[in-house]
């Protein structure tokens, strides 16, 4: 089965051998430039990036930290769409031992982080949340256009508006805001999409590391919070505000978990969290437009065990009126997957009333099912997942592609069809065709396409084809972007000199015909990153990435008191300068002398 033709790959680019050092690495004949970095000044007015003086007010006028979903949207006006447009960036988290100097101390052989202090905290928040910025191709280049009236910075103190089921219900309501449609800020915004109207989606995802302190006795969110691991206090927020204290705004968790849509063409819209879209651990929300008009997005919710949804618009999107799209996200259908051992999917509607979803199990309103949309998932019976990160639809084959990273703790008893390893320390991925190739289908097919890891470890189990080079194959599959052509690249968040001998990157996997399942490496990261966010501009001719955590695990910056515990393998990319850490940034990737990236 995993024989096939020689030469027959969709991709035409020199391979990047697999490995592990300082610097990232692109294909031979391209080219990647860093385009924005931790800290690069967005505004005309704003400051130059100075890591031992760092300000929150400096900081939420900078690019932030952590560079997660990279979105790419045309200006609409432009001479040449591919050329010039807004990028949309998510920040998704902070890593404080490689932000803040001083802050870490060696105790018994192991790393220390100082306890927090509120101007810590401040920037922390600073560095969360979005960044759209200008940017246009010029000679060849990406430049920043840091005058433009589009940039903006969206933080974990951003005012927000929640909408759809669930706004404005008792359970959202808290001390601050007795409306319950009134949020601050976005947090932990890991993938996220690019909207068929142009806007710009963030996906909270862990968001139950922001909370602190112990629910009251027997409150009645104790099931909805343990459901989500809410609280986990890896952040140290709640000791400065309230509403990160569990047991000072018990509610606030609820107002978190969302799916938060900006109009990025206007930089004092409120972003809005969209609340019929649920509430989860959200990776991301990747769009297309049904047969019908209506727009589907596919949905990760992304820790072990957890589902694949879909969410179906109840109106048609209307291309020629964009006003006309701006709230068809508050109105329409969520759907969690299940898949079934006859190769058949079942898309299973969270809607009131639903079977169990009723106020036997505590769902009175639809808002209750949209808080609880694990728990409503968990009753109607949905397929326990690998990690479900990135869900992507192909406008081009009209199939879908599921990341799911990993999950090493699936038992031999757990194992199904659709995650079927167990112990998966890899990942898989599987593709979906809905019925009738009906994105809006409520049933199709699904098969997996492939078991990731080292194929020549018989006892992994990968099933790459045999066409795939010992740099080709990889692990823990996480984002990944379909090009213009219709051909699946992926990228990848756990690979490492222990994990698998190499660092995260970008690989190009075939899709069609003979070629199935041969994967090539495109691009790899500084050691101790991983990559996000990959997206092509329409033309295919400038792939964006982004090199998240660059350095984590390998941090050696004397100026932030911290020796190595990784010396051979540590990095200050993309500066290698003395006086500035490693930083997360985004690179724009051409190919020299101009074309298709990986033709
Ligand atoms: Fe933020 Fe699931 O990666
Ligand atoms: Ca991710
Ligand atoms: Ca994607
Ligand atoms: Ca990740």
């Amino acid at each position: 089965e995993r024989a096939r033709a020689a030469g027959s790959s969709a991709f035409s680019f020199g391979e990047v051998e697999a490995g592990v050092d300082q610097d990232h690495h692109v294909a031979s004949g391209y080219d990647a430039d860093v385009l924005l970095r931790w800290g690069d000044p967005l505004f005309a007015d704003a400051p130059e990036f100075d890591p031992l003086s760092q300000t929150a007010e400096s900081q939420s006028r900078q690019f932030g930290y952590n560079n997660d979903f990279v979105g790419y949207i045309p200006l609409p006006d432009a001479e040449n769409p591919a050329e010039h447009g807004l990028l949309v960036v998510n920040h998704e988290y902070t890593n404080e031992h490689l932000m803040f100097p001083g802050i870490v101390k060696i105790v018994d052989g192991k790393p220390e982080v100082a306890p927090a202090d509120k101007k810590r905290v401040d920037i922390e928040m600073a560095a969360h949340g979005g960044t759209i910025a200008e940017i246009r191709k010029a000679d060849g280049k990406w430049q920043l256009i840091r005058n433009s009236p589009y940039n903006r910075r969206i933080t974990a103190t951003t005012e927000m508006a929640m909408t759809g089921p669930a706004a404005g219900h008792p359970r959202l309501q808290t001390t601050a805001d007795p409306t319950g449609r009134k949020v601050f800020g976005t947090v932990n915004n890991c993938a996220g999409g690019v909207t068929p109207w142009g806007t710009y989606i963030l996906a909270e995802e862990n968001f139950h590391g922001y909370f602190m302190g112990e629910l009251p006795a027997d409150h009645p969110e104790a099931t909805n919070y343990k459901r989500l691991g809410v609280p986990d206090s890896t952040y140290e927020w709640g000791r400065f505000y309230d509403r990160f204290d569990v047991s000072k705004e018990p509610n606030e968790p609820n107002r978190f978990g969302w799916i938060v849509e900006v109009d990025p063409f206007d930089a004092s819209a409120t972003p809005k969290k969209r609340t019929a879209l649920g509430r989860t651990k959200h990776e991301g929300a990747e769009s297309i437009v049904a047969r019908d008009g209506r727009v589907v997005f596919y949905l990760g919710d992304d820790e072990r065990f957890d589902y694949v949804y879909k969410f179906v618009t109840a109106r048609a999107y209307n291309p020629q009126d964009r006003a006309a799209n701006m709230d068809l996200l508050d109105e329409g259908t969520l759907y969690v997957a299940r898949f079934d051992a006859d190769g058949t999917i079942a898309w299973l509607p969270l809607v009131l009333g639903n079977g169990p979803l009723g106020p036997d199990n505590g769902f009175v309103t639809q808002a209750d099912v949209v808080v609880e949309t694990r728990r409503a998932a968990d009753l109607l019976g949905a397929t326990k997942m690998d990690r479900p990160e990135d869900v992507q639809p192909n406008p081009v084959n009209g199939r879908v592609y599921v990341m799911l990273t990993n999950n090493t703790k699936r038992k031999d008893d757990q194992v199904d069809p659709a995650n079927p390893r167990a112990g998966n320390a890899f990942g898989h991925i599987i593709e979906i065709a809905e019925a009738d190739g009906d994105f809006a289908a409520t049933a199709g097919r699904w098969e997996v396409l492939l078991r990731c890891g080292d194929p020549s470890v018989a006892e992994v189990g990968a099933t790459f084809s045999t066409e795939t080079t010992r740099n080709g194959w990889f692990g823990m599959p996480d984002n990944c972007a379909i090009d213009a052509a219709g051909r699946l690249w992926v990228s990848t968040d756990g690979n490492s000199p222990k994990a698998t001998g190499r660092t995260d990157g970008l690989w190009a996997v075939d899709t069609e015909g003979d070629a199935r399942a041969t994967s090539k490496l495109f691009y790899r990261v500084p050691v101790g990153a991983e990559l996000c966010g990959p997206t092509f501009t329409p033309d295919d001719q400038t792939l964006f990435v982004a090199i998240q955590h660059p350095g984590d695990g390998g941090e050696d910056w004397e100026g932030f008191g911290r020796p190595s515990y990784y010396e051979d393998l540590s990095t200050r990319w993309p500066d290698f300068k003395d006086d500035m850490p490693v930083r997360p940034a985004v690179v724009a990737i051409t190919r020299q002398g101009g074309g298709k990236v990986g033709a």
